[in-house]
């Protein structure tokens, strides 16, 4: 039965559609149609090859939701070997190639392609009469694995070329990698099925293009740029590497949009140091820049030395991932009493630093990588990141390491450790009878976000604490000369200068001193918050549940701590000594505008026939209100669709206002209740 001609381009029509939809969503980001049109697409194409299976072709964009499974890689010798590269790991490094070069073409200056080195593995795609036919790994350079199947489910590689002008047949080579979103979501999918997760992209990108299932490769967010040729005639060479990029990307196979023709190595090492700052904000990992001659009858003059071509180098930035060992675990005890466990390290140099210590977060976290006193690991330190443990290195535990324990006491001031329920986090439950806590609340209350006095430094805290000098942040304003005059480096000028700057944090906000106080929950955005709301102290400290709850912002949670603070009698002590000491500011000006439903709390329950319930509660919070959603002596009004639940019930019980959808929608219109 031959197949009807309307039918063949239909077919076509449908492929080059759905084509041109996959460049606009894998490639620019930006697509046109939604999941569920792409999905009919689809269906509509998978449809008719199933009913004509002599219309499926290699280029099909149905060959990318994956083959069935294979049961080994077949091995694909390369036509012309794939190569490594050279490192350069200093700026004398790539000096000294670029003399090298220079001297060999006797050239006193040279052009560069110079751009990212993407983290991930390199491929081989056979292009023939423009559609993809094979598609293999590097392997050993002159033997890879024929992974034509799995290429061919990553979306941002075409399966046909576009335009008319490329070879009847040649290779594009260059790197599949993952990009850190797509390797974060799958990570946390895996994490959340209790599967195992990837190290790093670069893994996850062999792990996932490497699947004898290609259905598993589909499934997987990779992607793709080309850099570079394998076989290709010579007669359709371009004079440089560049042209040979501008090609690629006109055929259709996309190109770094971060290459750059530069000049000498002075150029080469600016393009480093603006990438090198630029690195974190990529959305892939890159661990370097890559220069390559730009002149191509100069790269085939310098050809290659055993693996890797002389006209080519890659600079490596610094690793930022090292091994190390774990001396022991402290466990450190912050100004709310959480416990942090920290690993102290043998120092290593990592990310351009010197690093000795690493965080663990908590007790979860330790479980959950299990790490050891003794343990070999791999410490992270990326940007300005505070370095952390990626993970341990099982082959090399010691016999016999234990495994580590949260303490029941806290290490600082004996006090029984708590978790509260719910709560990953350990708290020492000694509040300021603890030193550790005592010394961190005075170290916030003095910080520059707080009362910023300045030259009170974490030393300085310490040795006042140490010495009895003070007991209460109160204590810091009676300060004087002879007092201060004891302390380590403390000399006359400093004393004086610290006295001054005491005095003159005298005189701050409302916002400031609350944040200072530090009540557990009391942020810098809170503090703002409940100053602009309440207007002074007094009547922040006599509010009442209701009262703090209609603030935005304020939870039970919140509230419950503010009112558990100032029910506390040192805890008011110390506000009358530090009012005393002559700590003031003026009265806050009121929150910039008052939305006219704010401070009132709406349930929602039943259908609406008028809008979803997503933009009923839009609506509401656009006038300042909160939904909850649950009916509370809190609730201010409940508003009741068709088919109400129980919520409904809760509201007759306590007394709170119902609104039917009428009433409602009349609200809303006036824009107050
Ligand atoms: S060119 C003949 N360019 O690095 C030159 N390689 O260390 C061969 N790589 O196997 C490669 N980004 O997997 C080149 N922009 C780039 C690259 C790049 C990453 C990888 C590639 C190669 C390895 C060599």
């Amino acid at each position: 039965m031959s197949v009807p001609a309307e039918v063949v381009e239909k077919a076509r029509k449908l492929r080059e559609e759905i084509e041109f939809h996959n460049v606009r969503y894998y490639r620019l980001d930006d697509p046109l149609i939604t999941d569920a049109e792409y999905d009919r697409l689809m269906a509509e194409l998978l449809a008719i090859e199933a009913r004509y299976p002599e219309l499926v072709t290699p280029d099909s964009p149905t060959q990318r939701v994956g083959a069935p499974p294979v049961e080994a890689f077949t091995e694909v010798r390369h036509e012309v070997p794939m190569l490594s590269l050279e490192n350069a790991f200093s700026e004398e490094d790539l000096t000294a190639f670029d003399r090298r070069v220079r001297k060999e073409l006797s050239r006193d200056t040279l052009e560069y392609v110079a751009e990212p080195k993407l983290d991930g593995l390199a491929v081989n795609l056979l292009y023939q009469d423009g559609v993809l036919v094979q598609a293999a790994t590097r392997g050993d350079g002159e033997v890879g694995e024929d992974v034509t199947h799995n290429v061919r489910a990553v979306r941002a590689i075409p399966l046909r070329l576009k335009g008319e002008d490329f070879p009847d047949r040649f290779e594009a080579r260059g790197e599949v990698f993952m990009p850190k979103r797509g390797f974060l979501a799958l990570n946390e999918r895996a994490r959340r099925s209790g599967e195992k997760t990837f190290v790093n992209p670069r893994n996850a990108a062999a792990g996932s293009l490497r699947q004898l299932d290609a259905r598993v490769t589909a499934s997987r967010p990779l992607s793709f740029y080309a850099y570079g040729i394998g076989a290709f005639p010579d007669a359709r060479l371009p004079a440089t590497q560049h042209e040979l990029l501008e090609s690629l990307q006109r055929w259709g196979l996309p190109v770094s949009p971060e290459y750059r023709v530069v000049r000498g190595a002075a150029g080469c090492l600016e393009y480093y140091r603006s990438l090198g700052e630029r690195r974190h904000d990529l959305p892939y990992d890159i661990d370097g820049v890559v220069y390559k001659v730009d002149d191509l009858k100069a790269q085939a003059e310098l050809g290659f030395v055993s693996r890797a071509p002389r006209w080519a180098i890659a600079h490596k930035f610094p690793a930022e991932e090292a091994r190390t060992r774990v001396v022991g675990i402290d466990v450190q005890v912050g100004r709310t009493g959480v416990l942090t466990p920290v690993a102290r390290l043998e120092p290593v140099f990592v990310g351009g630093v010197t690093v000795t210590n690493a965080t663990l977060h908590n007790a979860d976290e330790i479980r959950r990588k299990d790490v050891r006193p003794g343990d070999t690991v791999i410490v992270r330190r990326a940007g300005d990141v505070i370095p952390e443990i990626v993970r341990v290195v099982p082959e090399l535990r010691k016999p016999g390491a234990e495994p580590f324990r949260m303490p029941e006491v806290c290490p600082e001031c004996g006090s029984a450790v708590e978790a509260e329920p719910g709560e990953v986090l350990a708290r020492c439950s000694g509040g300021l009878y603890c030193p550790a806590q005592h010394k961190e609340s005075i170290k916030h209350f003095a910080s520059r976000r707080a009362m910023d006095i300045e030259g009170l430094g974490d030393k300085l805290v310490d040795q006042l604490v140490g010495r009895k000098l003070i007991a209460t942040v109160a204590d810091l304003y009676r300060l004087d000369l002879d007092r201060l005059a004891g302390l380590d480096r403390m000399g006359e000028k400093s004393a004086a200068n610290l006295l001054a700057a005491l005095e003159r944090s005298k005189r701050t906000t409302l916002a400031r001193f609350l944040y200072a106080l530090g009540i557990r929950d009391v942020g810098e955005v809170t503090a703002k918050v409940l100053s602009e709301h309440f207007g002074s102290l007094e009547a922040l400290m006599e509010a009442t549940e209701e009262e703090l709850l209609a603030v935005a912002d304020v939870g039970p949670v919140v509230s419950r701590h503010i009112r558990l603070f100032f029910a506390q009698p040192h805890n008011r002590e110390v506000i009358s000594q530090l009012l005393a000491c002559g700590v003031s500011w003026e009265k806050p000006a009121p929150a910039p505008r008052k939305l006219p439903l704010q401070g009132l709390v709406f349930v929602l329950t039943g259908t609406l026939a008028s809008m979803s319930r997503d933009e009923a509660r839009a609506r509401l919070e656009a006038l300042g209100a909160k939904c909850t959603g649950s009916v509370s002596r809190n609730t201010s009004f409940v508003v009741a669709g068709s088919e109400p639940g129980s919520k409904l019930d809760k509201a007759s019980e306590l007394g709170v206002p119902v609104l039917d959808e009428k009433g409602f929608l009349d609200l809303l219109e006036r824009g107050r209740p």
